[in-house]
């Protein structure tokens, strides 16, 4: 069961746990119960999507590869001079202090969203937001769907693109997603439940909330990466590969080799691999898009989260 059984399947969906219906969530340093926790209309963040944030996952009360989410983190705000006000560990510090209040340990997704703060007046100039940033941290309990591995996800390819890096940049998980959500809402009129995005040039990219990837006689294909999230997930299963003599390769090709491929599979922290069943209405393989190469990245994936989170 889906927390809303009358929307459709995302890479995103998620049981229904009625534990969430209490949480805490830390705003600006204060712990607020869900229904309290509050922004300012002026807030940077809102008014024109300029923060960052970072999606993380809980195992056995430790956060899955939290060094990289804090590196691709620091850095984006760096790229866009947003200073968080805090240093790495006081921020681990609030994440920690956010998972006790709300007694979390595993099967949990965090949010950790930094905008550049509240504004003084409602335009654009970023020098109009000077009472610092606003620090959001939202932790949910939540698990996959089995659904997800069971039918795989259905894309469609839609029209928007992951632009060029002096556009806005594909690697900045900012908080204007619009982007993306377009993207989502083509896939949606498509009949399709994630969409596939092409690079400028035409070439296969990434999905609108996913990184993805092929698998053609036994060689796991994704992009070059210019023009799609630098995934924690997805570096993971390139370097897993590479440790386990699992031929992958970051380049270009498109539709025709998507089509044709044997397995394809989109990775992102909330799903770690989900299986692609169907691209524009084409069947992926013989088996919904999975495959043994599938199997074993998926087994991989699993040690290493098992192994880094003891
Ligand atoms: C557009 C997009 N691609 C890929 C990803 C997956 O990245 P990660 O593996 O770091 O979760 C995300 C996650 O936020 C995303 O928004």
């Amino acid at each position: 069961m889906t927390s809303d059984d009358t929307q459709p399947e995302t890479t995103h969906s998620a049981e229904d746990d009625p534990r969430n219906r209490d949480i805490l969530i830390y705003v600006d340093g204060a712990l607020k119960h869900r229904d309290e926790a509050k922004v300012s209309v002026y807030d940077s963040g809102f008014m024109l999507g300029d923060g960052m944030w970072e999606g993380l996952r809980l195992y056995n009360g430790k956060w899955a590869f939290l060094d990289d989410h804090m590196d691709r983190l620091y850095d984006s705000c760096k790229a866009v001079a947003l200073d968080i006000g805090l240093s790495r560990t006081e921020l681990v510090a609030a994440l920690e202090e956010t998972r006790l209040a709300n007694e979390m340990t595993h099967d949990v997704h965090c949010r950790l969203m930094v905008t550049r703060g509240v504004k003084v007046r409602p335009f654009q100039h970023p020098s109009l937001s000077r009472s610092g940033p606003t620090i959001v941290i939202i932790m949910e309990h939540s698990k996959p769907v089995d659904t997800l591995q069971s039918k795989g996800i259905r894309l469609a390819t839609v029209p928007q693109v992951r632009g060029l890096p002096m556009s806005q940049d594909a690697k900045y998980n900012s908080h204007s997603k619009l982007n993306c959500v377009i993207a989502c809402l083509q896939a949606e009129q498509a009949g399709a439940d994630e969409g596939l995005m092409l690079d400028p040039h035409g070439f296969v990219n990434t999905t609108n909330a996913c990184n993805f990837f092929i698998v053609r006689k036994g060689e796991v294909w994704t992009s070059t990466g210019d023009y799609c999230m630098n995934g924690v997930t997805r570096r993971k299963v390139i370097e897993l590969c590479r440790q386990d003599g699992i031929p992958v390769f970051e380049r270009n090709y498109s539709l025709v080799d998507a089509y044709g491929a044997d397995e394809a599979f989109l990775t992102g922290t909330f799903g770690a691999q989900t299986p692609v069943a169907e691209i524009d209405g084409r069947s992926i393989g013989t088996d919904g898009g999975r495959g043994p190469v599938f199997a074993r990245i998926r087994t991989l994936y699993k040690a290493l989260v098992a192994e880094t989170t003891q």
